[in-house]
Formats: structure tokens, sequence, C-alpha cells
């Protein structure tokens, strides 16, 4: 069954695939991390939505199910079954997590997913430690059953982790630059996202029953997407709701981040963009209003206009990578439809 012919409750497809790949996962996601080291297991249950900060159970929201969705989807666009997939959805969900657990540290952000996060609220050892133990899982995961896609799946998890947190690396060491190209962004942002989705892509043709090369412009699919992603993600950091996103906003701009809009408006060579360069200059901690007035700057010098237009380039290349990949009718228009949705997002 694919995920549109099994397409319950929503009417959006690109939305019924992320259901789907969500009821799919999601029990397989619980109960692997239930054999977490115990001193972690709450601090990780409670990341996932699975606990409250006291250890009380909740149904548990983990997430939009984005990469598992894209593992489960490309399984079947190689002819192979969701299911045989889901271990492997489960392992890039971890890794995705770990990311994340990381990522609110580095960042300093004390909203995610609507709730404190971890470091916030348990402090920052057992933020760093719960992102090791999800990390070491994802490859326990993929270990479990050996498989003759096995040492392939790890090894193409570790080269995305490790390009991950090459492009994590870059996005810090940019703060602190005053000169960052576009083209040095797209680098960087397809580093720390497109990684994982290449490689979720990957995973899923892998365990679908592809061979590397089969494997390649599904790779090259979800890397393109992720850079889309990642530009959406940016917009929403500067002008998305949070009660929406259930991330801060501005946050990227109080850190001087170079994300794609401020770049294209410092670019742009309008006057905004050289008052918005001044504001980036200037050491000094960004009030609530400065915040407010470099969202304006971003947008009056055209950062947010030429955004929406990166996405759409970047999703016509996910396009042309996907029709390379040839895939069956149902999983084109599944991968389609995610890919839409991924990129209208508002959370
Ligand atoms: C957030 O990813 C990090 C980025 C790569 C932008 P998601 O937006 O997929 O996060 P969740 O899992 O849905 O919370
Ligand atoms: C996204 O980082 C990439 C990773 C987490 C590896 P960001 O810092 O851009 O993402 P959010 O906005 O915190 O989710
Ligand atoms: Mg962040
Ligand atoms: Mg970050």
């Amino acid at each position: 069954m694919t995920a549109s012919t099994a397409s319950a409750g929503s009417t959006d497809p690109g939305v019924a695939v992320l259901e789907w790949a969500r009821e799919l996962t999601g029990p397989a996601l619980r109960s692997w991390t239930e054999r977490l080291p115990p001193a972690v297991a709450g601090w990780a249950g409670y990341h996932l939505g699975l606990q409250d900060e006291a250890g009380r159970p909740l149904r548990g929201y983990w997430g939009k199910a984005v990469r598992p969705a894209l593992v489960l989807t490309c399984a079947e666009a190689v002819g192979g079954g969701a299911r045989d997939a889901v271990r492997a959805a489960v392992a890039v969900e971890l890794v995705h997590n770990f990311s994340l657990l990381h990522d609110d540290v580095i960042d300093q952000d004390a909203l995610r997913r609507h709730r404190p996060t971890v470091w916030k609220l348990f402090g920052v050892p057992a933020a760093v430690l719960t992102g090791d133990a999800l990390l070491a899982l994802a490859h326990r995961v993929l270990a479990a059953v050996p498989g003759p896609e096995t040492v392939s799946s790890i090894a193409m998890l570790s080269g995305a982790v490790e390009e991950l947190v090459e492009g994590e690396a870059l996005d810090v060491v940019f703060e602190r630059r005053s000169e960052v190209t576009t083209a040095e962004y797209a680098a960087m942002a397809t580093a720390k996202t497109g990684s994982l989705m290449g490689a979720a892509c990957g995973l899923g043709a892998l365990a679908g029953g592809a061979d590397a090369e089969r494997a390649l412009p599904l790779v090259e699919f979800g890397r393109h997407l992720g850079l889309a992603f990642q530009i959406v993600d940016d917009l929403l950091g500067v002008f998305g709701d949070p009660r929406t996103t259930g991330k801060p906003v501005g946050s990227d701009i109080a850190a001087r981040k170079k994300t794609y809009p401020v770049l294209a408006a410092l670019a742009s060579g309008a006057a905004q963009g050289r008052t918005l360069a001044g504001l980036y200059a200037s050491g000094d901690p960004l009030s609530e209003a400065d915040l407010r007035w470099a969202a304006l700057l971003v947008t009056d010098a055209g950062g947010v206009r030429a955004a929406r237009l990166a996405v759409e380039r970047e999703l016509e290349a996910a396009f042309a990578a996907l029709a390379e990949a040839e895939p069956a009718a149902d999983s084109r228009r599944d991968l389609t439809a995610l890919a839409h949705v991924l990129t209208r997002r508002n959370a």
C-alpha cells in the first residue's frame, strides 16, 4: 500500500504522506527509545514528547515526520515495501533528533516543538548526552538486522552525519564573518540539512532493494529538497509565528546568522540592505524593536522575494532529479506532494 492509497483523513496529499509516515514509524521509534541507557531515557522521552518534564506519559509529538516520510516513500519508489523501510526511518529520525538536541544548545534556543528545550530545562550536559545516545542508537537500529544493504546503509548514514556536522560548524563560523556569499550559504545549508534528507531518500531506496547507483538520483532529490526546506525554515525564523512553528522567532537575526533572506538583502544593493549591514556589524545586543526593524529591512531590500525564488529553483532541481529516478507513478505523486507541502509550510 502506498501513502496515496493509504491517505486517511487529510485532504492535502502531502500532509497525508506525513501522517502515514508518522503512524508507520511512531511505534518503532518509541520501542527503540525505550532501549536507551536509563540515565538519558527520560530526557529523550521528554524531547520526543513521550513524557512531560516530571516523567508523566504523553501521547508523543516528535515532529512532522519529514525524514521518515522520505525514507518510506523512496523505498516504494524503487519497488520495495514501506514496512521493510521502517527501521531505516527510525534510524534517520533518531539522527535528526540528535542534531536538534545539539543544535538548540549551539543556537541557545529555548523553544522546540512548542516546549522548552532539553538544555533549557535539564541543562546543557543533559542535551549533549541525550543527543549522543540517540546518534549511537540510530546506528544500533541499522545494525540490528544484518541484511544485504546493512553496511551500505550504515556508511550512508555516517557520511550524512559527518556532513551535517560540517554544515553546523560552518553555520556557526558564518555568524562571525561579515562576507558570506549565497553560494557559500547553499553549501552550508545543503550540508546541515540536505545531507540528512538526501540520506533519508538513499536509505529508503536501499531498504527498498535498490543498489547504490539506483539510489543516487533519489539522494539528489532529497539534497535539493533539503536546501529548499532550510530556506523556508530561514523565512519562518524571521516571519513565522511561534504559536505555529513552536520555535523562537528573531533568534537567527539576534545571533547574526547568515540566513538566505538576510544574505539576499545584504547583497541587494538597496539602501535597506546597507542599513541591515550596519545592524549586523554592530556588536550590540538587538532589542525586540531592532529585530522587528531588521525583519522589515529584509523584506524591503527584496530578501523575502529572493528567498522564495531560491526555494522554487531548488524545487525544480529536486523534481529534475526525481524524474531521473523514474519512480512508480504513485510514489512520484507522493514525493511531489511531499515536496510541495514542505516548501509551503508555516510550521
Ligand atoms: C528542523 O527540522 C531542522 C531543520 C532542518 C530546519 P524539522 O522542521 O523537520 O523538525 P521537526 O522534526 O518537524 O520538529
Ligand atoms: C537546522 O538548523 C539543521 C540542523 C538541526 C542540523 P537550524 O538551527 O537552522 O534549525 P532550527 O530552526 O533550529 O530548527
Ligand atoms: Mg537552530
Ligand atoms: Mg542552527
